[in-house]
Parts: structure tokens; C-alpha cells; sequence
């Protein structure tokens, strides 16, 4: 029996985590060309032009419209598809607030369906038990890189005639049975703030397949103006309000280059994710994320859940021991469900009102208890993140899994 860490014994990690850059000559490059153009605007310049072109491609879609920001890509989707007051918008409880802002400044209001204990992701059952009269959308958010069953969800949705929005921001290059997630559904959303799979600082993109949900993204995206000769209309026939959330050519620029090295990073963090799962699998009372069988995830970050029972040891005493052996990680994702935010607990998204929640468009009660998602508090109570990065080696990769399997063989025999 090895000794662990906190115990006194060797670390499992003997050297640093492999790390290298995300930015380099080919973001220089593009930044140097979008300053010779002479000008930083989309719709003058060619960056962020060719920077959606090149991701619709690669997605197979055939629009794509850039926007400031994932919550801001979100916004726009939410707009495109028609989402006003008093609609709800159906989303996960264990997510970026990102995924929930877009819908408030709609003033419509979002309902919280339960998750999958194991993928952490929404189920069309769940989803299911939150739909009423007034649902318009389905904001699925396909957590950690790691796709939500899809198939049953586009099932129930074209059932009761709403519309799916995936939120994808963790999400790159994530498959559901060999379709990449954000193009099953009507709309998808992707984010470039910096802690994603690549980055141009902030920045956003939603893509989608049908032309007039297109034009009104652009537009959406564009403070409602109108910029295409051929739809009828002036520029400024402003009917509706919507925001500014242009991407500038600097972050098109900037996205440009990252978008030639997201193959590559998904793909590493895909066999990494999986290879740890394989290493760990088994291990009493320590559930690795399930990916479902025909699926691939491009884990932006590895969420494994503990049973103290099962295994011996509390999830902070867990956390405690990985750390010891050099293996950084956090005790759950987000504090509480999304839901436990004083927002939601205080009915209030705006100053000094109970908006949108008490509209007279929306007219029935609406309260955000704790218990509304078990499952989505107990995978927060239960849960370990791992970071995951595209420069860790098969080194960084075997002591992971070799510390994991020390603190579970060490809490198991103590349990005996
Ligand atoms: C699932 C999810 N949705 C939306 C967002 C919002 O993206 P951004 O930070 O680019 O606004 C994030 C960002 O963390 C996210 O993780």
C-alpha cells in the first residue's frame, strides 16, 4: 500500500504539468492585417467576415453570425427566435450566468430542469416535467464539453413546437452520434472568453441553418439595423429593440488564427478525458463523467463525482489528498445551482422591482426553491474538477490517474 501525500508518502506528480502558449505568429499576423485595412469595423473590414465564413464551415453550417460574447451569442439566439416577455425559456441549473442573462433582458423567464446525475446535462424527461403553456425555448447546454442526449430533446421540442438553442460555450468540437453539438438544433452558441478551448479574449458565435432566423441574429447582434440591400427596409427601420454586440476586427482577427488550432486541441483533450476515465473506471464510489456511448467530448474540464460511502472518504478529504499529490482540483463547479443566486431567490433582476417575474405578460407565481433540481445539488455537493489542457502530456495523464488510484486504495482499505 503506497502512502499518500497528505500522509507523509511521495508525491504521485513528480513534474509540472506540461503547459505552452495559445497565442502566437499567426495571431500576429492577422492582427497586423486588420490594422492595415485602416479599419477595426466588421462591416467595412474582412476579419470578422472571413473569421464566420471559416466557422460556419467548419461546422457544415450555412450562416454563422459573430457577436462581443458567449452570454452575448446567447442573447442574439434568444432575440432570433422571437423570445419576449413573459415566455419561459427552459435551461440547466449548472451553468455560467451567461446562459441566463440573455433571457432576463428578454424579461422572459428562465425554468430549470433537473440533470442527468452522471452526465450532468438535461434530459428530455426532465425537460419534460418544466414545459407549460407559456414554454418558447429549450436552452440546452451541453456541459464540459460533453453532448446532452439530443435525439429525444429535438423529439419532444418539434412535439410541443419550441425551439432548441444549444449553448455550446464549453462545448467546441463536441459530437453527438457523429453530429457535432450546435447544429441539431436550431440555433447554437459558442464563446471565445478566455477560458475556453480557444480564445480571442471575449467574443461570441451563433450558427444556424435556417436564412431568416440568419437575418435576424445579424440583425439582433446589430442593434436591429439593417444591413443587407436585399432585405426590404431601410438601415435604420428599427421595429424592435435589440442590443450592440459586434465583434470588432481586432477579436476577428484574433479568432481567425485560433480557429486553425481547435482541431488539435479538442482532439488531445478528447483522448486525455477519455484515457483518465479508462484509468479510473471501477475505482468503488468514484463515478467518472458519463459520455454516452456513441458521443465524444472535448472535456473543457473532467468532473468526477464521489460517494463517501462507496469510497471512504468525503469529497474534501478527497480533493485534499489529489492536491497534496500535486494534482490541482476543486471541490464542485459552481457554489449552488444557478437557481440559489439571490436573483432568483429575491424575484428581482433589476433594481428595486420584482421584473421580470411579477410581469403582467408572464401572470402566475414563480418561486426558485432549493430541492427544484436534486440531482443538478447533489452532483455540486459531490463533484471534483480536474483541470484539463491540451499541453498536458501522457506523463501528466498517468500520475493523474496513479494519485487517483492511491487515495481511493489507501480510503478503501481504512474503511476496510
Ligand atoms: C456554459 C456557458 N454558457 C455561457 C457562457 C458565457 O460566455 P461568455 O463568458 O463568453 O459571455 C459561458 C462562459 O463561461 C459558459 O460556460
Amino acid at each position: 500500500m503506497e502512502k499518500p501525500a497528505i500522509m507523509g508518502g511521495p508525491k504521485a506528480k513528480t513534474v509540472p504539468f506540461g503547459s505552452g502558449a495559445r497565442f502566437g505568429e499567426a495571431e500576429l499576423q492577422q492582427l497586423r492585417e486588420a490594422l492595415d485595412q485602416q479599419t477595426l469595423f466588421y462591416w467595412s473590414g474582412n476579419k470578422v467576415k472571413t473569421f464566420t465564413q471559416k466557422f460556419a464551415g467548419m461546422y457544415g453550417m450555412p450562416y454563422c453570425v459573430a457577436a462581443s460574447s458567449g452570454t452575448a451569442a446567447i442573447h442574439v439566439a434568444l432575440g432570433a427566435v422571437g423570445i419576449t416577455e413573459g415566455d419561459e425559456v427552459i435551461t440547466s441549473p449548472i451553468t455560467d450566468m451567461g446562459s441566463v442573462i440573455g433571457i432576463l433582458y428578454q424579461n422572459a423567464i428562465p425554468i430549470f430542469a433537473d440533470l442527468d446525475p452522471h452526465t450532468y446535462n438535461m434530459t428530455a424527461a426532465t425537460i419534460e416535467a418544466r414545459i407549460t403553456d407559456k414554454t418558447k425555448a429549450i436552452l440546452v447546454v451541453h456541459l464540459a464539453g460533453n453532448a446532452a442526449d439530443m435525439d429525444p430533446i429535438m423529439e419532444l421540442a418539434a412535439r410541443h413546437g419550441i425551439k432548441v438553442i444549444e449553448d455550446c460555450a464549453q462545448s467546441y468540437n463536441c459530437y453527438y452520434k457523429g453530429r457535432l453539438a450546435g447544429t441539431i438544433g436550431d440555433i447554437g452558441c459558442f464563446s471565445l472568453n478566455d477560458f475556453k478551448h480557444i480564445s480571442a479574449g471575449d467574443g461570441g458565435m451563433v450558427i444556424m441553418r435556417d436564412e431568416d432566423l440568419y437575418y435576424r441574429a445579424f440583425r439582433f447582434a446589430d442593434k436591429n439595423y439593417n444591413r443587407f440591400p436585399n432585405l426590404p427596409g431601410t438601415n435604420r427601420d428599427i421595429a424592435l429593440l435589440a442590443p450592440n454586440y459586434r465583434m470588432n476586427e481586432l477579436t476577428g482577427a484574433v479568432a481567425i488564427a485560433q480557429l486553425d488550432r481547435l482541431e488539435s486541441i479538442c482532439a488531445r483533450r478528447n483522448q486525455y478525458g477519455d484515457a483518465l476515465t479508462r484509468g479510473i473506471s471501477g475505482l468503488p464510489g468514484i463515478y467518472p463523467p458519463m459520455v454516452l456511448p456513441e458521443n465524444k467530448s472535448s472535456y473543457w474540464f473532467y468532473m468526477l463525482r464521489i460517494d463517501e460511502n462507496e469510497a471512504g472518504v468525503s469529497r474534501e478529504d478527497f480533493c485534499a489528498a489529489l492536491q497534496a499529490e500535486g494534482v490541482p482540483c476543486s471541490a464542485g463547479y459552481i457554489p449552488t445551482c444557478v437557481y440559489a443566486y439571490p436573483l432568483f431567490k429575491n424575484l428581482s433582476a433589476y433594481p428595486g422591482t420584482h421584473s421580470p417575474f411579477d410581469s403582467p405578460h408572464y401572470n402566475r407565481k414563480i418561486t426558485y426553491e432549493d430541492g427544484l433540481c436534486p440531482n443538478a445539488e447533489k452532483i455540486l455537493t459531490t463533484a471534483v474538477r480536474l483541470s484539463v489542457n491540451e499541453h498536458y502530456t501522457d506523463q501528466d495523464l498517468d500520475e493523474v490517474i496513479a494519485a487517483i488510484r492511491k487515495i481511493s486504495a489507501y480510503y478503501l482499505q481504512k474503511k476496510g
